[in-house]
């Protein structure tokens, strides 16, 4: 769906749906009531009657009579007049696209930038409209035949201009977000696909793919035999109990000046994680398709950054491999080394991502960068410790891990910081290589963020740690495309 701004007087609209906000109490917009003068005060008397309740979420279709130039008008609920919050505000976008999904339109006006949010400006509602609308349609349909939902018919969106000189504004912001949302949708969509169907080659494929459609992204694959050479010992050691070969994929965006440090974003690309010799238990092992999360919001924020030629040299990594069991995969005591020389032991074969990242860590020294950050389904402590809400970050800089909380706190993206402190490492000691790939029950999420940092010691460098945040489970399971926006976010407020 394409959004775009609109200028003109509510009276003259020709559409077939004319969004409108409604509030619980208080004085209702000026846009409302203008339009409730014309139309006989019907707006009036369906909230006196409280078909429509104007509570947050609250929505009322309603038919304009024959021959009008619009021809249906939807009230949207945002609460008090003067009181709609942030959540209300989604809540509210989120209801009235559900209802507007099932109905057979190509074309929606909505005047729902007429609604003042507490303390965000126009650029915060159109970004958030945008992007709360196109989860609303997002919808998986790549395996589906019988049983595939009928798609909505829902094309334009026009966004009133509250005052002319915010047109330039509208348009902006709405091309930003809808590109944001572009690299959500690309995220969830390889991160809703089957292990079967998304390997490593796979993956590569579509980054050979994305590649073509924008010229200005360089796409490189490396195969096993390439990263055999560079001495990617602890990579190509997970991918050797699997059948798919392992890949190192690249794109780069050069999109500022040649003299510009890049941003590098790493990240994690298993494709199916069984845990290997040390296999996970069965229940919802399904769910372990979606290791290849940090890897997909990699592909997200590239395709991103492409679409909207940003002036910022940004490279995105993304090593990818499977994790299962078979007579050739790594056993428990078996000892690695690393590209950065390092030797590994390997107590428990299912911290697999710290394996593949730490090389690929190594890889991403190439680039000469400002920043690294990495991105993965690493520890299912991390789950335990933050829930599903908060990425777990960690880092070597604090400057690099505050813009990272200040980007995911603007795009309501947000991760919040463990420690990365000394006392932990001793917990990586192993008798028989340089450090051992597990640091016990405690702390895990710090542990496997200690590993990654013997890796990182050469530039800024920022771990998140997205195993509770990449995906919902139960009912609605599904990719959620996080952190790509708030790795927009933070690449945008470089920009
Ligand atoms: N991909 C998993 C982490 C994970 C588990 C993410 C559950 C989301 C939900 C990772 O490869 C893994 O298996 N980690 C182990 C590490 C442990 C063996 C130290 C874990 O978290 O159990
Ligand atoms: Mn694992
Ligand atoms: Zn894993």
């Amino acid at each position: 769906m394409q959004f775009v701004s609109k200028t003109g007087q509510i009276d003259k609209l020709s559409t077939p749906c004319l969004i409108l906000p409604v509030f619980s109490k208080g004085k209702q917009a000026e846009l409302t009531d203008l339009f409730d003068e014309l139309h006989g005060k019907q707006i009036t008397t369906v909230l006196k009657q409280g078909d429509a309740t104007g509570k947050p979420g609250n929505t009322l279709l309603l038919q304009m009579p024959a021959g009008s130039k619009t021809k249906r008008v939807l009230l949207v609920g945002f609460g008090e007049q003067g009181k709609t919050t942030a959540d209300d505000f989604n809540k509210a976008i989120a209801a009235s696209i559900n209802t507007l999904k099932s109905l057979p339109i190509k074309a929606v006006c909505s005047a729902l930038l007429a609604v003042e949010v507490h303390e965000k400006d126009t650029d915060w509602k159109v970004r958030q409209l945008v992007l709360k609308s196109r989860e609303m349609l997002y919808q998986y349909t790549e395996t589906l035949t019988t049983s595939a939902p009928d798609s909505h018919t829902l094309e334009t969106y026009q966004l009133l201009v509250m005052a002319e000189s915010t047109t330039k504004t509208i348009n902006k912001a709405a091309a930003t977000a809808s590109s944001i949302a572009n690299g959500i949708d690309s995220a969830k969509k390889l991160a809703d696909l089957p292990g079967n169907i998304c390997t490593p080659s796979y993956l590569a494929d579509t980054a050979k793919a994305l590649g073509k459609q924008h010229s200005a992204l360089k796409v490189t694959v490396l195969d096993e035999a390439k990263m055999e050479k560079l001495g990617m010992g602890s990579l190509l050691s997970v991918s050797r109990g699997s059948r798919q070969p392992a890949k190192l994929i690249t794109m780069e965006h050069n999109g500022g000046p040649k003299s510009q440090k890049p941003i590098v974003i790493v990240g994690k690309g298993l494709t199916f994680d069984a845990g290997g010799i040390s296999i996970k238990p069965s229940s919802g092992m399904d769910e372990m398709k979606y290791d290849m999360c940090g890897g997909a919001s990699v592909f997200g924020v590239m395709q991103m950054c492409a679409e909207l030629n940003l002036p910022i040299n940004v490279v995105g990594v993304v090593p990818s491999s499977e994790n299962l069991p078979d007579g050739d995969a790594n056993k428990p005591g078996d000892i690695v080394t690393s590209m950065a020389g390092l030797t590994i032991e390997i107590l428990n074969t299912d911290a697999e991502g710290r394996l593949i990242l730490c090389d690929a860590l190594t890889y991403a020294a190439k680039f000469k960068p400002d920043v690294v950050i990495d991105v993965a389904t690493l520890t299912g402590a991390c789950v335990v410790a933050l829930g599903k809400h908060a990425t777990g970050l960690l880092g070597n800089n604090d400057e690099l891990a505050n813009e990272l909380l200040g980007a995911g706190i603007k795009a309501g993206d947000k991760a919040w910081q463990l420690p990365l402190w000394d006392e932990y490492k001793p917990q990586l000691k192993s008798n028989f290589a340089d450090l051992a790939n597990i640091g016990g029950p405690a702390g895990g999420t710090i542990t496997a963020a200690c590993f990654l940092s013997r890796f990182t010691e050469d530039y800024k460098w920022a771990h998140l740690d997205i195993a509770g945040t990449a995906w919902k489970s139960g009912t609605d399971k599904g990719a959620t495309g996080r952190p790509v926006h708030m790795l927009s976010q933070f690449i945008l407020d470089r920009c």
